[in-house]
């Protein structure tokens, strides 16, 4: 079953990346496109090769979810460009279906003359995307940049000659730079990635690891999305629902917290009760995956996601729902979200026993605010559902472990490089 289509996914990947920090908006965007033209113009790739490219050069700042060093990266001269480029690498390398266009996103800071020395296995791409990057954060400074004064200055150390004349040439013929001045290469950038194809294993592949670049900002919501999948995955199972609600219901657990992208980490990461204020910025995030989703997922999705903090008896959020407005899927996913919280170790609490869980989630559920049967169904097979959980999260966990003692290494190894 097709869910989503693959220019959508592209979509969803735009939207939530250009919610990062105000003054990334579109340059991921702009920089697949710079080198997109620059590719397109050499006529050596074929279409196949210049798509994943381009979308590698799309996600090329994905690692700057993870730390806020922003500032120093859209200067143009930076003295420490390793920590996202690091951490986007290896959300390539671990995550992606462009596993094997991870060197491309590590070195796209790096100066054409270290790069040249390193055996790079996509030294050419790499230096191409380390320039269309360059003259983004040019662009984003000033309209008028003197582009030739800059080469000048940097040719043959920041970016190799040949690079530098592929732009140079591939502006001429095809207008890059006046294109992204009057932003008609939005337009355009739409018409390439619509020719995209994913098959339904990595379109699933890239909203993971999309979600993942997410809840990874913080030790305390690393696996709460996948959890949250897994718990509501098995309890759709249980209860019978036919395929199609399972597969939605999937897609919607899988889906619903994407707008935490801009929940800021000190929030996630509060040891103590949010204040009112900190607490109306944490419940935005239902609104922001509204925003991010609407337009580029089906409806049945894009309810069960963003109703997952709504109530039975309205004293839920965003929408002050009520039962009668609530469906089997979208209450299955509010239970599995109280459950993947309960199980994971907040800023503010440890995990908690099994005990503790049913005895909370039984409450809420004599309170009347989550469905009495799906509470029935998780009280009773709770040892299945998480044993179903401890599969599903075992080599996501495994990778996360595994990610932070290679960042680590590659840090101590590449910082003395620039
Ligand atoms: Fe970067
Ligand atoms: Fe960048
Ligand atoms: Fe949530």
């Amino acid at each position: 079953m097709d869910i989503i289509s693959s220019k959508n996914v592209i979509n969803i990947i735009r939207k939530t990346l250009n919610l990062i920090d105000d003054r990334l908006i579109h340059h991921g965007e702009r920089v697949s496109y710079i080198l997109n033209k620059m590719l397109l113009y050499e006529n050596k790739y074929t279409e196949k090769q210049i798509l994943s490219y381009t979308v590698t050069a799309l996600l090329h700042d994905i690692g700057a979810y993870k730390n806020e060093e922003l500032d120093k990266m859209i200067q143009f001269e930076t003295d420490d460009v390793w920590r996202h480029s690091i951490y986007g690498y290896l959300f390539l390398k671990y995550l992606s279906p462009l596993a094997d266009m991870a060197d491309i996103v590590l070195y796209h800071h790096l100066d054409y003359f270290i790069l040249s020395e390193l055996n790079c296995p996509h030294e050419v791409i790499a230096g191409y995307l380390n320039l269309a990057d360059r003259i983004d954060i040019c662009l984003m400074h000033s309209k008028n940049v003197d582009f030739d004064r800059l080469f000048l200055e940097y040719g043959q150390v920041k970016f190799s000659k040949e690079v530098i004349d592929t732009f140079k040439k591939a502006d001429k013929e095809l207008h890059i730079l006046s294109n992204i001045r009057n932003n008609t290469y939005l337009e355009e950038l739409n018409r390439i990635f619509e020719k995209i194809i994913f098959t339904p294993k990595e379109k699933e592949e890239f909203l993971k690891m999309l979600i993942y670049s997410i809840d990874f900002r913080s030790e305390y919501t690393v696996m709460h999305t996948i959890t949250t999948v897994s718990i509501a995955d098995e309890i759709g199972k249980i209860m019978r629902l036919g395929e199609y609600d399972r597969n939605i219901l999937h897609y919607g657990a899988l889906l619903h917290d994407i707008g935490k992208i801009t929940t800021p980490v000190p929030i996630l990461e509060a040891p103590r009760k949010l204040t009112p204020e900190e607490m109306k910025i944490m419940k935005n995030h239902v609104w922001m995956s509204e925003y991010i989703l609407k337009d580029y997922i089906n409806k049945d999705i894009l309810e069960i996601a963003i109703r997952h903090h709504e109530k039975l008896d309205g004293s839920g959020y965003h929408r002050k729902l009520t039962g009668k407005d609530l469906n089997v899927s979208q209450r299955i996913l509010a239970v599995a979200d109280i459950i993947s919280a309960l199980c994971g170790k907040r800023s503010y609490k440890d995990t908690f026993h099994k005990e503790t869980v049913l005895n909370i989630i039984s409450k809420d559920s004599a309170a009347g605010k989550i469905c009495p049967e799906i509470v029935k169904c998780a009280v009773r097979y709770f040892d299945e559902i998480m044993d179903n959980v401890y599969r599903d999260t075992y080599e996501p966990l495994n990778i996360y472990t595994d990610m932070k003692i290679k960042y680590n290494d590659l840090y101590k190894k590449l910082y003395s490089l620039n």
